[in-house]
């Protein structure tokens, strides 16, 4: 089943949004990878709570904000109260995926110089049940401070509180420096690669960066699997963190559908 035209390293969704499947279409095989995917997020962590999770990638267009917006929409769906935030400040598309103006976002709050953060300031309802987005805000000329600030992990210890499940969208690993240092403050990240796209070198680099940052890799997330009938599929896998890159191979105990 072909999901939607293949397109590379186009800013499609900066412009147009994601392409919400499991909204579209909430009973298609994707929509149903995608709640495969949550599954096994919840599997890596079965003993934690993990309420903190980000999905970022080797380098741009591998599909993250594709990934994090329709794996949010699973836990909502699965009755979580999740906040999607975006915090790829360079690239930023949630507004353009719930068509929702940016004016304010996360920026506003990590910029603002307020002892309180008022939530109800900055996070809109998504139209989706139990869905609250915080979009970018506008985009400042130094993102990396702003994302790697002590203010924003005050601010992710705020929201923690008030949802059951905080969703990232995070920049690449490789593109920028502040994605290490949000995702060592996280319950969870996962890393999205795009198969035939993420160089095997790009993504032992990113899983390094992130392992010297102390962030907790929970696994990766297989875009653009082929299908045997030629549509593209998602799929999970893990490995990464336990020693299975150098043991079997990078994508060694992989575990994925859709392909
Ligand atoms: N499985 C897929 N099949 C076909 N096209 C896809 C797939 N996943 C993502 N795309 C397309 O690839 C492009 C990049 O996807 P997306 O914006 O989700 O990636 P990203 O990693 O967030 O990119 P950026 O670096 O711009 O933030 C988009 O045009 C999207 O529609
Ligand atoms: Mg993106």
């Amino acid at each position: 089943m072909a999901l939607f035209k293949k397109k590379r390293g186009t800013d499609d969704t900066i412009k147009h949004g994601a392409q919400l499947i499991t909204v579209a279409d909430p009973r298609s095989a994707v929509a149903e990878q995608f709640r495969t995917i949550r599954t096994n997020i919840n599997f890596m962590a079965v003993d934690e709570n993990i309420n903190t999770l980000a999905f970022t990638s080797a380098n741009i267009s591998e599909g993250k904000s594709t990934v994090t917006a329709n794996v949010a929409i699973t836990y909502a769906q699965a009755g979580r109260k999740t906040l999607l935030i975006d915090a790829d400040l360079r690239r930023p598309t949630l507004h353009s995926t719930f068509n929702v103006k940016n004016n304010t976002g996360l920026t506003t709050v990590l910029t603002s110089e307020a002892d309180e953060i008022n939530l109800n300031d900055v996070v809109e309802e998504s139209g989706i049940d139990n869905l609250s987005i915080l979009t970018s805000g506008p985009i400042p000329p130094n993102p990396a401070e702003l994302i790697g600030s002590r203010r924003m992990e005050t601010f992710i210890e705020l929201v923690k509180s008030h949802y059951d499940m905080v969703i990232i969208d995070l920049a690449p690993v490789l593109e920028v420096s502040d994605t290490q240092e949000l995702a060592s403050h996280l319950d969870g990240v996962v890393l999205v690669v795009r198969q035939g796209v993420t160089q095997k070198a790009g993504i032992r680099r990113a899983v390094q960066m992130l392992k010297f940052a102390k962030a907790r890799i929970l696994g990766y997330v297989m875009n653009d699997i082929r299908a045997e009938n030629g549509g593209y599929g998602y799929g999970y896998g893990y490995g990464y963190g336990y020693g299975a890159e150098k043991k079997k191979g990078l994508f060694g105990r992989k575990k994925s559908d859709g392909q």
